[in-house]
């Protein structure tokens, strides 16, 4: 499965994860990782060195039933940029997490996570015909703020030092959106 929306991009395609090979994307997805602002803004251990087995164990996230994970990519510069996912599927109460990281730092600010959630959004809802979208950031992350809040996610609370990073604590942001509060003229980037 690819999702894309002509109408939101020409230029983003989400790859379902099985139409990747980890072996090929294993380099590139371990420079993500490793990478230690990306690895703070996800949460994962900054100190730990995340190799091959790393990878391809996060990897194994994507197959669980409750989730569906993709590999962003942009056609202009025909790379893999990121992965995204809804996660946490709830088919009783229609409900799932959304999530992404961008791994490609040359692609921040140019409104690409705002793309990706606007395919999101429009498969989850319009396709799954799914109830509610949740999720979370952390407080110090300005641009994943200010993406949920600009396709329409409200915030539902705080957790209060909800992370560990560096002996620090960071509050973590939820935020949510309902069926009934979607408006693709209105959401989309
Ligand atoms: C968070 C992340 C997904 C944002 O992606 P992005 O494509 O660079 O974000 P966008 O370009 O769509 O920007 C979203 C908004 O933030 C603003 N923004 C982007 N970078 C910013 C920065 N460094 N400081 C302040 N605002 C910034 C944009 O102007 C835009 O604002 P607008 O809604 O007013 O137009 C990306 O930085 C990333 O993957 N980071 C690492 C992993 C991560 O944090 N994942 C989320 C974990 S919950």
């Amino acid at each position: 499965m690819i999702l894309e929306n002509k109408k939101i991009s020409s230029n983003i395609q989400l790859y379902h994860y099985s139409l990747i090979d980890p072996q090929e994307i294993c380099e590139q997805y371990i420079k993500w990782l490793n990478d230690t602002e990306i690895a703070k803004l996800i949460a994962l251990p900054n100190q730990q060195i995340k190799d091959k087995n790393f990878i391809l164990e996060s990897f194994q996230r994507f197959t669980q039933k409750n989730c569906i994970g993709f590999f962003i990519k942009d056609l202009t510069h025909n790379l893999f940029i990121g992965t995204c996912k809804i996660d946490k599927i709830d088919l009783i109460n229609k409900s799932c997490e959304i999530g992404i990281m961008i791994g490609e730092k040359q692609f921040y600010g140019k409104g690409i996570s705002k793309i990706v959630f606007a395919i999101i959004l429009d498969y989850v809802f319009n396709i799954l015909k799914f109830h509610r979208i949740w999720g979370g950031c952390l407080s110090i992350n300005i641009p994943m703020n200010k993406t949920f809040k600009s396709l329409g996610f409200r915030n539902e609370g705080i957790i209060k030092d909800a992370i560990l990073i560096n002996d620090k604590y960071f509050d973590n942001y939820l935020y949510a959106i309902l069926i009934d509060e979607y408006n693709p003229l209105k959401n989309n980037p």
